[in-house]
């Protein structure tokens, strides 16, 4: 008897247990079942992506409507194509991916498609033999970044009178093969082809990461006595830089010109310091941005744009103390 009332209780408690689990879930999304998402994110390199991740794990949540499957890739494309593997095998109801690098998605995305599920890219771009492979793209324009940086550069020169001189520019790269790095690289290429005066000295990978920037830096500082201006494809590889440059004895921002991008608020409180000269805006929000393409999906709309750009801007000192208050990352 003791052991049938014993086996009874245990029925009875995870009935409950289940109950209550229910509960939650229904209590999350009005009884609705959650839409199983999972995100195969680039890593964790610099501040932006955390911005990144921060705004995707805040957006898809229970409360939301959302069951968020997680990954950080740690940089390696092998990692993602894992993780979209392990997606497929977990029936996830929508697969997002931050491309680590553009080539070498198609085999892993037919896989998806085999298996009906939608793939929505977030931040950098594929470039796919079958565009019909992901639904939708959303994502910062990396070339009109560059070249909005390149148009500032310009400007500038010619604010200081030296638009005349020699100008001698060292690129510091982020991934090789990914699209925040080909876009912003073309950009600075079609300046230099643009301009006749400014030359492209040097031009190497800091793999968007503070101390591969410094590191870099630090070896181009040695093998050129004139550096102008350091054009680095990101905030965090520039910090690097700004390291090397103080430590050897040179002021960043007045003996050579820094221009960066992303345009986190660390890279304000650079600009007003007068460590970096201009950042070119690079938007990391867009967990909302999926979310809404994945809400209206669910509600039978279809997606109508294909490639979705956001709107970004371009600082320098004379606007950063009176933009940084507003700063959301
Ligand atoms: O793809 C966006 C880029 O990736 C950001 O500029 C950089 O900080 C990140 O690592």
């Amino acid at each position: 008897m003791k052991k049938i009332l014993g086996f009874a209780g245990a029925v009875l408690m995870a009935s409950l247990a289940f109950m209550g689990c229910n509960e939650k879930k229904s209590a999350a999304n009005s009884g609705k079942k959650l839409i199983k998402v999972g995100y195969a994110q680039v890593g964790a390199e610099s501040d932006w992506r955390l911005a990144n991740t921060e705004s995707f794990k805040s957006t898809f949540t229970p409360e939301n409507g959302y069951e968020l499957i997680f990954v950080d890739a740690q940089q390696k494309q092998e990692n993602q194509i894992k993780a979209i593997r392990d997606f497929i095998q977990q029936e996830v109801d929508y697969i997002v991916v931050a491309p680590v690098v553009e080539t070498g998605w198609e085999t892993v995305l037919q896989e998806a498609r085999n298996a009906s599920i939608p793939v929505i890219l977030s931040d950098r771009e594929m470039k796919l033999s079958d565009e019909s492979l992901y639904l939708c793209w959303v994502g910062g324009n990396f070339l009109k970044e560059g070249q909005d940086a390149v148009a500032w550069l310009d400007a500038y020169l010619k604010k200081l009178g030296r638009d005349g001189e020699d100008i001698n520019i060292v690129d510091l790269q982020g991934t090789i093969g990914a699209s925040a790095q080909i876009g912003r690289t073309q950009g600075l290429e079609e300046g230099i082809a643009a301009h006749p005066n400014w030359h492209l000295i040097a031009q190497q990978t800091g793999e968007f990461t503070q101390s591969k920037g410094q590191e870099v830096m630090e070896s181009m500082l040695k093998q050129f006595d004139k550096i102008d201006v350091v054009y680095s494809e990101n905030d965090n590889m520039t910090f690097g830089a700004i390291d090397a440059i103080k430590a050897a004895g040179k002021v960043p921002g007045k003996d050579i010109i820094i221009i960066t991008f992303d345009a986190v608020k660390e890279a304000f409180n650079r600009m007003i310091a007068g460590e970096i000269n201009c950042a070119a805006e690079c938007n990391p929000l867009h967990g909302p941005r999926v979310d809404e393409i994945i809400k209206n999906l669910e509600s039978g709309t279809s997606v109508t744009q294909k490639k979705q750009y956001v709107t970004e801007g371009v600082f320098d000192q004379d606007n950063a103390q009176a933009v940084l208050p507003t700063r959301q990352y």
